[in-house]
């Protein structure tokens, strides 16, 4: 799905991101770390929203190292921001049929199986997304990208400042969309042991470096103390 080779990355003259490698499969990949740790970076390069200044970057055994993000969205990669991830003016319809652009499938067709998945998003259809709730807004965020019909969709903290009762909602419904629609997940998360519940791997990054990638199901406390060291 995804081959990232010596990544690196930032923003002007700051490298952020310093080499970072690893290959993603069809699985729930979780990216931890602590605050500044690089994981925003990381899933914003994945986008191709920041440039590249070393290594390379290979999405559906195609070098897009150099593409544009558009070309990425149109290819199957949908990306859903930490923050500013609903156009806050525009109605909830309105967010969704930006997603439903890409793709050959009716919108009807899309935006009934997005109900199946978020029934509490159809009675706010005409709300403007600004007027939402912490959670409301995040299901049209994630409900926007998936009307992309994305092969892999990257989530930014998803659950960030999310009740427990949304946040475990979220969770479940990322395993659902995973195990379901048969997407690919590359998640960046705070909450480490729900994330780790439902990933399949997970890397841990500490100062724009990879400290760690394994199995979800290795990686125990001890070594996430560890990996958020600064
Ligand atoms: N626009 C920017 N310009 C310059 N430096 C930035 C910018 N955005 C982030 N950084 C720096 O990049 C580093 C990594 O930030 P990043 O947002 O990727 O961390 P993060 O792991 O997502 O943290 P958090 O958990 O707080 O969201 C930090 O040192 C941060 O200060
Ligand atoms: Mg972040």
């Amino acid at each position: 799905m995804l081959e990232v080779s010596g990544l690196r990355s930032g923003y002007g003259d700051v490298t952020v991101l310093r080499g970072i490698s690893f290959s993603l499969d069809h699985e729930i990949f979780a990216v931890l770390g602590a605050n500044g740790a690089g994981k925003s970076t990381l899933l914003k390069t994945l986008a191709r929203l920041l440039p590249i200044t070393g290594g390379s970057l290979t999405f559906r055994g195609r070098d897009v190292t150099q593409s544009q993000p558009h070309r990425l969205a149109a290819a199957g990669l949908a990306y859903v921001p930490q923050e500013s991830n609903v156009f806050p003016d525009l109605t909830v319809a309105e967010n969704l049929s930006i997603g439903g652009l890409i793709g050959t499938r009716t919108k009807e067709e899309r935006l009934e199986e997005l109900f199946d998945l978020f029934p509490a998003l159809s009675a706010r259809m005409r709300q403007k997304a600004g007027t939402l709730s912490g959670g409301e807004g995040q299901m049209v965020a994630v409900g926007r990208a998936l009307m992309q019909d994305p092969s892999l969709i990257l989530l930014d903290e998803p659950t960030a400042g999310l009740s427990p009762k949304y946040a475990d909602a979220l969770f479940s419904m990322i395993s659902t969309i995973h195990r379901d629609k048969g997407l690919s997940v590359v998640l960046a998360e705070q909450n480490a042991s729900k994330t780790l519940a439902i990933a399949h791997r997970a890397m841990v990054l500490n100062l724009g470096e990879v400290f760690v990638i394994d199995q979800a199901a290795n990686l125990d406390t001890d070594s996430l103390r560890e990996g958020y060291r600064l």
